[in-house]
């Protein structure tokens, strides 16, 4: 273990593999929440639409396109986020990522312990819980979670173990990167903005790619796997092995997201919220876990490059008062980092603090 994990609270640090590998019976005090804070209440709401599943196939085919572009619309209106099935990753490379994800947490913990770090920054960072040396409630979850894009300034820093980690997962990431520029043209047009709009920044934005273990847990009723959050990027596109992802909808209930085969997860971020002045919104989520099954989720949070100032595109803010005034101000993605490490997200959510009050 390098000084620098000892400094920065590994000293403290016990995963959720650690515990599940230990086989305790039940959780410890830390993992267990209040009781208005536990997961065990989802209610089902009537839908007026079922939750969005967006089928990307002919999707260069200008009425598919259109098509497309209204189902996209209504998902981010009514729920912040939808699913994607036909979206050109092919199901061998979601697989082998999935296997490296598997192997990687699968190391000997000392193995990972080398990558630790609590300090947001760090472009490659093995962890626990969401911030674990803040938290106050841990979360069943183990990560290892590295920037992405461009892929080989960052290559050389992932884990070199298991061996196929690098190639396997960069596969990966390359391609989500690509879907990612062709969800946020059809994004941008499904506001009335050029699918254009932003190219330089969208290419040029990064790409954190957070790969999440959560293990069997003996007591999943009592715990999360990761707390209640916004995403702080652009879009986010979520893999998921099983179901536990749930989303909070707009009568404040807690839904989950099915397990589609195939599928791809998109949410919407704080920085889509900020950019549409607020017409779209980003979706408020947290992660159960399973009393008998691990669960692996692939988190690709994409962002515009990481100082540039994002605020409401100016065509979707009217200063004559007919449409939105400016509702929100600018914010970059350093400076999303900088909260992080000095806030408890479970209390204050960054977006809070950028709105602006009429
Ligand atoms: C995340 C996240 C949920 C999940 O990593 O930001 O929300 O299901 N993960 O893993
Ligand atoms: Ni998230």
């Amino acid at each position: 273990m390098d000084n620098q994990a000892k400094s920065s609270g590994a000293s403290s640090f016990t995963s959720a593999m650690n515990l599940d590998q230990q086989g305790v019976s039940s959780i410890p005090q830390r993992y267990v929440l209040p009781p208005s804070q536990r997961p065990n209440i989802i209610h089902h709401d009537e839908h007026v639409l079922p939750l969005p599943i967006i089928d990307l196939s002919d999707f260069h085919d200008q009425s598919r396109r259109y098509q497309i572009i209204n189902e996209i619309r209504n998902a981010c209106k009514e729920f912040g986020f939808f699913q994607v099935i036909n979206h050109g990753i092919d199901q061998s490379a979601i697989n082998e990522a999935l296997k490296a994800a598997e192997e990687f947490f699968n190391l000997p913990h000392e193995e990972k312990m080398c990558l630790f770090s609590d300090d947001v920054h760090k472009p490659v960072r093995y962890g626990t819980s969401l911030n674990h040396a803040r938290d106050e409630v841990f979360c069943w979850r183990d990560f290892i979670k590295h920037y992405s894009h461009p892929l080989s300034d960052w290559l050389h820093l992932w884990p070199s173990n298991p061996p196929s980690y690098r190639k396997n997962m960069g596969n990966y990431a390359e391609a989500v990167q690509d879907l990612q520029t062709k969800l946020m043209e059809m994004i941008f047009e499904s506001l009335g903005l050029n699918p254009s709009y932003l190219e330089e920044e969208v290419n040029g934005g990064s790409q954190l790619l957070a790969v999440n273990c959560y293990p069997a847990c003996p007591e999943p009723e009592l715990t999360l796997g990761i707390h209640p959050h916004s995403d702080y990027g652009s879009i986010t596109v979520l893999l998921q092995t099983r179901s536990g992802l749930e989303f909070k909808n707009k009568n404040n209930n807690w839904e989950a997201v099915p397990l589609v085969e195939g599928g791809l997860v998109v949410q919407l971020g704080d920085q889509m919220e900020v950019l549409s002045n607020g017409v779209y919104k980003s979706v408020i989520h947290r992660a159960t876990v399973n009393v008998d099954k691990k669960r692996f989720s692939i988190v690709s949070l994409h962002s515009f490059a990481m100082d540039k100032k994002i605020g409401p595109a100016k065509e979707l803010v009217d200063d004559d008062h007919h449409q939105l005034p400016k509702c929100y101000n600018e914010f970059s993605f350093s400076e999303f980092l900088h909260f992080i490490s000095n806030n408890d997200i479970t209390k204050e959510r960054f977006l809070d603090t950028l709105k602006i009050m009429k």
